[in-house]
């Protein structure tokens, strides 16, 4: 995120209902039904966060961040809280990592969010993973658009689910991505908003699809693409990967061009995207990806004996201060096994330290990496490990 120059924000872990009510929309499934409302002790209603884009927009309006750069890009890795049925990649407390790009209408800017997104799997190694886009229009041209799609369905309406009724008239455009069989053969062949769209919607579709060209950047056209918030404007987008079960979304996002306004800040066009982070996890262990090592002492201080503890504390926090990490034993075990602890914890270096070393001013540093040992004087040790970790020659810092 940052090398895409995004900046970190960190928002409340929950916010004002009205706020998801009036960003995410009262007739989606979020605010519907699966959101974590509460009264607080003044009776006003909060609730924790089902998504960040509602919470980075009151932010930017509340704090007024548009004021002194045009477009305001920033990022964020949180958790998020949904009261959905748990299921395999769908938790009620999950973590998306998201960015949002605030104040510009221009496709490239689409673009850049999704080349963005992407890396992050490009980066990580993943495989098998395909960006659907779609532009769900404008109010200007949903509304014929919305016209058009109820006037094919209503003839059918008695065979869709009751799930799909509900929405004829609440939320026509979801009735799309139903999973539902006799739905998908029912909408086989209804309208869609991409072939609907005002000729700016158009040009703006147009724009994108050449940009992502010109990044070369894979994709599909895929009109079903409808989203599960109110509020996107043209860009809807998702990255969908077969290693998923039937939550195969890693990753979704698109452009909203009018919330900022409607929740009583100027007209700020503005795309981002958001990704679950256990997803992304579930489809790296699928495909044997390597996490990478969990994090290592570099020192490990074994104390032979009382002095040995004294002097260890002191010296680990020195050794702290100076940038290297390091570890000593707090429960008493024996030489030994704080030996095997220093090697289950793969720290680099171990000193082991009692009154004998204590009394020649010196103690032997042990590179667990290459089994070398070296006798060191007291005043040298940090001097020691940092000039070693300045060659690089462990390939491993603290
Ligand atoms: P969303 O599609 O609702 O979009 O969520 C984005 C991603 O979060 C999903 O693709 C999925 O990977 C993950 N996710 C959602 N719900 C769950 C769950 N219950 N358990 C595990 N993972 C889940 C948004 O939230 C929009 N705010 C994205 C956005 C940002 N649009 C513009 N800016």
């Amino acid at each position: 995120m940052e090398v895409y120059n995004y900046r970190e924000i960190r928002t409340p872990v929950f916010e004002e209902t009205a706020l998801f009510e009036r960003g995410i929309g009262e007739q989606t499934d979020i605010v519907g039904k699966e959101m974590y409302t509460f009264s607080d002790k003044s009776g006003t209603s909060i609730t924790l966060k089902p998504e960040m884009t509602a919470g980075v927009m009151r932010s930017y309006i509340q704090n007024n961040l548009g004021e002194q750069q045009p477009l305001v890009k920033v990022y964020y890795i949180a958790p998020m809280f949904r009261q959905e049925r748990p299921q395999a990649g769908r938790m009620r407390q999950f973590h998306q990592f998201g960015a949002e790009a605030i104040g510009g209408l221009n496709p490239a800017i689409d673009a850049e969010i999704i080349a963005l997104s992407l890396e992050v799997y490009r980066s990580l190694g993943i495989k098998n993973f395909e960006l659907r886009i779609n532009s769900v229009g404008c109010a200007l041209c949903r509304s014929k658009y919305r016209d058009a799609l109820q006037k094919y369905l209503y003839p059918h309406l008695e065979k869709l689910t009751e799930e799909s009724r509900k929405r004829f008239e609440t939320n026509p455009f979801r009735i799309l991505d139903s999973k539902d069989e006799e739905d998908r053969v029912i909408t086989k062949d209804a309208p869609l908003m991409k072939d609907h769209l005002c000729p700016a919607c158009a040009e703006h579709f147009t724009g994108l699809q050449k940009y992502l060209t010109l990044l070369d950047i894979d994709f599909l056209v895929d009109g079903r693409i409808v989203r599960g918030l109110d509020y996107y404007t043209k860009t809807a987008y998702e990255i969908i990967s077969k290693d998923l079960g039937s939550q195969d979304a890693l990753a979704g996002g698109g452009r909203y061009d009018l919330l900022v306004q409607e929740l009583g800040g100027k007209q700020t066009p503005s795309v981002g995207f958001a990704a679950g982070l256990e997803r992304l996890l579930m489809v790296m262990e699928k495909q044997k990806l390597n996490i990478g090592p969990a994090p290592s002492p570099r020192v490990f201080i074994i104390a032979a004996d009382d002095g040995g503890r004294q002097w260890s504390l002191t010296k680990a926090i020195e050794m702290r201060r100076r940038g290297i990490s390091c570890d000593i034993d707090f429960v008493e075990r024996s030489v030994k096994s704080q030996m095997r602890e220093a090697d289950r914890q793969q720290a680099e270096y171990v000193i082991v330290i009692g009154e004998d070393e204590i009394n020649r001013r010196q103690v032997r540093i042990k590179n667990m990496v290459d089994g070398s040992e070296e006798v060191v004087g007291f005043d040298r040790i940090i001097d020691y490990l940092l000039s070693d970790g300045d060659r690089g020659e462990k390939g491993k810092t603290s």
